[in-house]
């Protein structure tokens, strides 16, 4: 096992009715005045917005809106936030949303905890943030795992860039989990949501090296399949209260760094090469992951094969072939069959987009600048090994 820090700050306040304490909540992390952050119209036609100022009211807390953040978040909104934030002396940000609210969330309080330096700057890696305002959630759907995460994602809509900055620093103060409040969300989203979860675990789990590492394996192998099986049982039957609370709590664990614990890091290829279908073609980020996994799969399982024998047999129940790349193999298979079994897209064709030539090169190349040069831990992977990968996900 590798050495490991684990630092996970993010109070947990799981269950039905949570919404209704943001204000005690917000109120005991130190909040004087609160931007409440949301999205498109989802939290508004529930009434979670007005449940929440309400709940802020009770509380005695000062608060201020801005809405309209949309998936794949936007530059431009944060920027809108940041200078709402400062006119407004706001000093606390609560996302009321999903890994897009939260991201645009973390990404404001950033403008605000260095307001004399470009936020962006941080996305391309040009310096490190020193500051931050407190950040926390009132989680809508389970996905992005950003309610407790060290991680932040922006497109810059002018150049078309999707990129990640990740930190401790803004690590959110507190989440409201109720499953609840995810039973509104169409069968896409709750399936998308889904194969973010599982991918999380998966980017941790596929390492470089076959580590002894019998307790972190078998929490990542339980996760996925739990989230494997409570997918299928919402893809039914949508307000099952059980199944969504399975895949919520599934939804934080696979993002807050648990399953990660004693690998030298995980692989996160296949995120990578998801950032720019997202920034080129705004897909829904778990269904573009979906859709490039068996590929990037199939292009690196040799790297590493008991690392994919042990997700054949432990995660998707694949009795063992003649030999173990036939296992391997038949894993990777059986993936795809789950995928095709919630209606998630198994290539691009399928996730509803059909890149050209020159778009191919054009995401290799930025993923290969986003990464440094090349990424991977089974298989370090650089520019052409990018395109092939999307172009035998076609
Ligand atoms: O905008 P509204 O109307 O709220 O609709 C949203 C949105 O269209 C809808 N939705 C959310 N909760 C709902 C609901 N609709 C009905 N009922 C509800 N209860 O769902 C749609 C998707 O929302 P979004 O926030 O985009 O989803 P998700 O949580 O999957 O976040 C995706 C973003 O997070 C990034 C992704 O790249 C993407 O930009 N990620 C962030 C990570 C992090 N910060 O740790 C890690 C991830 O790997 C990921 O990259
Ligand atoms: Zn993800």
């Amino acid at each position: 096992m590798e050495n490991f820090i684990y630092y996970t700050p993010t109070e947990v306040v799981f269950g039905r009715g949570g919404a209704d304490q943001a204000g005690e909540l917000v109120k005991q992390a130190g909040a004087t005045k609160v931007l409440i952050h949301y999205g498109g119209q989802s939290a508004v036609k529930s009434g979670l917005i007005d449940r929440t100022k309400a709940a802020l009211d009770r509380a005695g807390v000062a608060h201020v809106e801005l809405g309209g953040v949309v998936p794949n978040p936007h530059l431009d909104k944060v920027r809108e936030g940041i200078a709402l934030c400062r006119e407004a002396g706001v000093d606390f940000i609560l996302a009321v949303g999903g890994g897009s609210v939260i991201d645009s969330a973390k990404a404001i309080a950033y403008g605000l905890g260095e307001p004399d330096k470009d936020v962006w700057e941080l996305f391309q890696h040009v310096r490190e943030a020193r500051a931050c305002l407190p950040v926390a959630s009132i989680l809508t759907i389970a996905a992005a795992g950003s309610e407790m995460s060290n991680s932040c994602v922006i497109t810059n809509q002018d150049t078309g860039e999707k990129r990640a900055y990740n930190d401790d620093i803004s690590r959110p103060k507190f989440t409201v989990m109720d499953p609840e409040l995810t039973m509104t969300l169409p069968d896409y989203q709750t399936q998308s949501g889904c194969a973010d979860i599982i991918m999380h675990t998966m980017e941790r789990y596929f390492t470089g090296v076959d580590h002894p590492m019998e307790l972190t394996d078998g929490l990542a192998e339980a996760l996925m399949r739990t989230v494997m099986k409570y997918a299928q049982v919402l893809h039914q039957d949508p307000k099952n209260y059980e199944a969504r609370a399975e895949v919520m709590w599934a939804g934080s664990l696979a993002h807050n760094g648990l399953t990660g614990c004693g690998t030298e890091g995980g692989d996160w290829t296949t995120h990578m090469l998801e950032h720019e279908l997202g920034g080129m073609f705004d897909v829904t980020h778990g269904a573009g992951l979906a859709a490039v996994w068996s590929s990037w799969a199939r292009y690196v399982y040799k790297d590493n094969l008991p690392r994919f024998v042990k997700y054949a047999v432990n995660v998707m129940g694949v009795t063992p072939g003649a030999s173990d790349e036939e296992t391997a193999l038949k894993g990777i298979a059986a993936m795809e069959d789950f995928y095709r079994s919630i209606a998630m897209p198994t290539n691009l064709r399928e996730l509803g987009i059909a890149p050209t030539e020159e778009q191919i090169l054009q995401m290799a190349k930025s993923c290969a600048q986003a990464t440094g040069g090349s990424k991977g831990a089974i298989k370090v992977l650089y520019e052409a090994d990018m395109a092939a990968i999307y172009r035998m996900a076609l």
